[in-house]
């Protein structure tokens, strides 16, 4: 049997390279996809052989990651349950099409990743991977196999596979980082400030505010204080910047799609402050109507790809509204980082529909039939009532 596995080079992914190993005498190919998490890709690599992996694939997916991942989420606003912008969400998907993609050109006959059976992440691996490649088999031995952590500790120990004593469960990418076990699954206690490490404390953070532009063209940052970027280097640049303001720690109840709550703590500094900026934008040059019907299309895009349904047609269909409403969505939004906090505090568009000129030009006596005819169904109701 030949297995593509998703390989992260933490513990679940080496422990079951080298139990598929052992018990299915599997050929195993180990897929690392770099999506901007800090990492020592050669190490995974060398660790990958020596776990028994025949063949190591490193592929770097962090252009597409942000290009068509990360800033459909920007100009969908995503953000599920209105905070957690879906970092780890995101990149599942596009982990599992380049494992799959391996999978495909190696011939193997399954693919395996090391999510359990409590989370999210399974979900999204699962489907993925049904939805590209239907006839490949789909193994997740810490969750069929039942293992624990405990029982994986114990087995990494005797088998030699470095154990990097860890208390909490971390998943990092370009968009966030999710840090989840340890003291924080006791919700009714603040996270210690060890967990954080994209993010100052709001209270250390410097006692003079930042000011940033961010260009936005059709929905997407572009540039940042007049200086264009790409989206790697603009997500990497404003992560660092809000992140040294203490701008972007989430932490939330969250109901995860098997029914479970979770309590879940995220750093997302370049998500927050990019979503802030471009909702405000929206706001700018978008018509009510538009503004109040999108604002629903966002709450169930942010749903869809939480849920681990990116192949879901729906999805797709959101998009080419989103891309639609998006196509005039351009201008500069002025943001001030200050102790944990991000306001905006200017912005401007070719596109403004706010027109200072009419404000002061309308004239005032049209108001007074509009009102009458605008609330007579109301009003006439609330006399009807009180005289029945
Ligand atoms: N709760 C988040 C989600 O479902 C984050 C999951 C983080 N995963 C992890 N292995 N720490 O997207």
């Amino acid at each position: 049997m030949r297995i593509a596995l998703a390989y992260s080079g933490g513990l679940d992914t080496s422990v079951i390279l080298k139990l598929m190993r052992e018990k299915l005498n599997a050929e195993v190919i180990t897929v690392t996809v770099d999506v901007g998490q800090p990492e020592d890709f050669s190490g995974i690599e060398f660790k990958a052989y020596k776990l028994g992996a025949i063949k190591h694939y490193n592929v770097d997916a962090k252009e597409e990651f942000a290009n068509n991942y990360v800033y459909k989420a920007v100009k969908a606003n995503a953000l599920y349950d209105g905070e957690y912008p879906l970092s780890t969400a995101l990149a599942r998907p596009l982990i599992a099409s380049k494992v799959v993609e391996v999978a495909l050109k190696e011939d193997a006959d399954a693919v395996a990743h090391g999510c359990t059976g409590k989370g999210n992440d399974q979900i999204r691996f699962d489907l993925a991977i049904k939805a590209l490649a239907p006839h490949l088999k789909v193994i997740a031995p810490v969750r069929d196999w039942g293992l624990s952590r405990d029982w994986e500790i114990e087995y990494a120990v005797k088998h030699g596979i470095p154990v990097k004593s860890k208390i909490y469960s971390i998943d990092e990418n370009l968009w966030g980082r999710s840090i989840e076990g340890g003291v924080l699954d006791d919700p009714s206690v603040e996270p210690p400030e060890e967990v954080f490490t994209w993010t100052v404390s709001p209270s250390n953070a410097p006692g003079d505010p930042a000011y940033i532009d961010i260009e936005f063209e059709k929905g997407v940052p572009t540039a940042v204080n007049g200086i264009k970027m790409g989206p790697v280097e603009l997500i990497t640049y404003l992560n660092h910047v809000a992140g040294a303001h203490g701008v972007g720690r989430v932490d939330m109840m969250e109901n995860r799609v098997i029914g479970l709550k979770s309590r879940e703590v995220y750093e997302v500094p370049a998500a927050t402050t990019i979503i802030t900026a471009h909702r405000d934008l929206e706001r700018l040059v978008l018509t009510k109507r538009t503004l109040d019907f999108k604002w629903y299309v966002d709450g169930e895009w942010a749903k869809l790809v939480y849920q681990g349904l990116w192949f879901e047609p729906l999805r797709e269909a959101l998009d080419s509204f989103i891309d639609s409403v998006e196509s005039i969505v351009s201008g500069t939004v002025r943001v001030k980082l200050y102790k944990g906090k991000i306001s905006v505090v200017a912005r401007s568009s070719p596109y403004s529909l706010y027109d200072s000129e009419l404000m002061k030009m309308l004239d005032q006596s049209m108001s007074v039939g509009f009102i009458e005819l605008y609330g007579l169904q109301a009003v006439k109701a609330y006399w009807k009532k009180l005289k029945v």
